[in-house]
C-alpha cells in the first residue's frame, strides 16, 4: 500500500495531508514540542512530504521559539515542495533529501526525530527505527504517527471481497502496540508511550475515488472502481462527507547516557 511519490502533484499533495495533519498536532503535542517547544529544540521531521508537520509546528509557535527543523525525504519532489513551503514562510528550517533507512546526519544531533504517517512505506522499519535511534542526543524524544486499518477497508471489501487487508495494519510491525513497543525497546529507547487516537477528516467524492484509485491500481480498475464509487457514493452522497481513522501516536525516549 504505497502510491508513487515521485509522481505527486499539488492536487495529491493536498488530498494527502487532508488525512496525514489529522493526528500530526496530537504528535506535536505527545512529543512536547507543544505548546511550547524546550530551548535549542532541533527536530527532524522525517519522511516530511511536503511538510505538514513542521508547517502546522510553525504555524503554533509563530517566532516565539528558536526551534530549528530539518525536513527531510527519500522523494525530490517532497524536499522541493517542503523547501518552498519553508522558504514562504520564513521559518527556521531547511529541507533536505534524506533517506530515513541511512540518515547522513551525525550520532546525536538532533533532540527530537519525527515521523508522520511514513514509518508504515519505509521498507525496513526496523532500521528507520534503529537510524532516528543514532541520530538523538541523548534524552532525545522520537514521536511517530502510524495509521490503523482505515475506515474504507470495510467498503472496499463489500465490492472487492477477496481484496486482502495489507499487511501493515495487521501483521506488520505497526500493527499493534505490542509490536510497536516491542520494535522500540529493541532498538534501545525508554519512556515508550503508545496512545491510539481516532481523527477525522473531510473528503469530497472525486478526491476520494482518485486518492483510492492511486492507492490500489491493480484492484481499483474497471467494473471494480465503478462499483467502489457507487457504494461510496450511496454511503456518503454526493457532497463533503467525513471519513474516520485511527492512528498510534508514538512517542519514546533515548536514555541519557
Ligand atoms: C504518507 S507520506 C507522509 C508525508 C508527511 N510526513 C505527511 O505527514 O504528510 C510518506 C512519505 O514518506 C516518504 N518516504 C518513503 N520512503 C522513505 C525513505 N526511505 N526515507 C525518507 N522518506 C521516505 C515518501 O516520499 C512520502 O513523502
Amino acid at each position: 500500500m504505497k502510491p508513487d511519490y515521485s509522481k505527486f502533484t499539488v492536487q495529491d499533495v493536498t488530498k494527502m495531508e487532508d488525512i496525514t495533519g489529522g493526528p500530526a498536532k496530537a504528535l506535536l503535542v505527545q512529543s512536547e514540542l507543544l505548546p511550547t517547544p524546550p530551548k535549542g529544540a532541533i527536530v527532524l521531521d522525517n519522511a516530511c512530504g511536503a511538510g505538514i508537520l513542521t508547517s502546522l509546528l510553525f504555524e503554533a509557535v509563530g517566532q516565539t521559539s528558536d526551534v530549528r527543523v530539518v525536513c527531510g525525504d527519500i522523494e525530490e519532489y517532497m524536499v522541493n515542495s517542503a523547501a518552498e513551503r519553508i522558504k514562504a514562510n520564513g521559518w527556521s528550517a531547511e529541507a533536505v533529501v534524506v533517506d530515513a533507512q541511512a540518515i547522513q546526519f551525525p550520532e546525536g544531533h538532533f533532540t527530537h526525530a519525527l515521523i508522520n504517517f511514513g514509518i508504515q512505506v519505509i521498507p525496513d522499519n526496523a532500521l528507520a527505527v534503529q537510524e532516528l535511534f543514532r541520530v538523538l542526543k541523548p534524552g532525545g524524544t522520537l514521536g511517530m504517527t502510524a495509521g490503523t486499518t482505515p475506515h474504507w477497508l470495510a467498503s472496499l471489501q463489500a465490492v472487492v471481497p477477496d481484496f486482502a487487508t495489507p499487511p501493515i495494519f495487521t501483521t506488520g510491525p505497526m500493527a499493534s502496540k505490542e509490536s510497536i513497543t516491542g520494535l522500540l525497546a529493541g532498538a534501545g529507547f525508554a519512556r515508550i508511550n503508545v496512545q491510539l487516537v481516532t481523527f477525522h477528516y473531510k473528503d469530497t467524492m472525486p478526491a476520494h475515488i482518485r486518492y483510492m484509485k492511486q492507492m490500489f491500481p491493480q484492484v481499483l480498475v474497471g467494473e471494480a472502481a465503478e462499483k467502489y464509487e457507487a457504494h461510496m457514493r450511496a454511503k456518503h452522497g454526493e457532497g463533503d462527507f467525513t471519513l474516520p481513522w485511527g492512528a498510534y501516536v508514538i512517542t519514546a525516549g533515548k536514555p541519557t547516557l
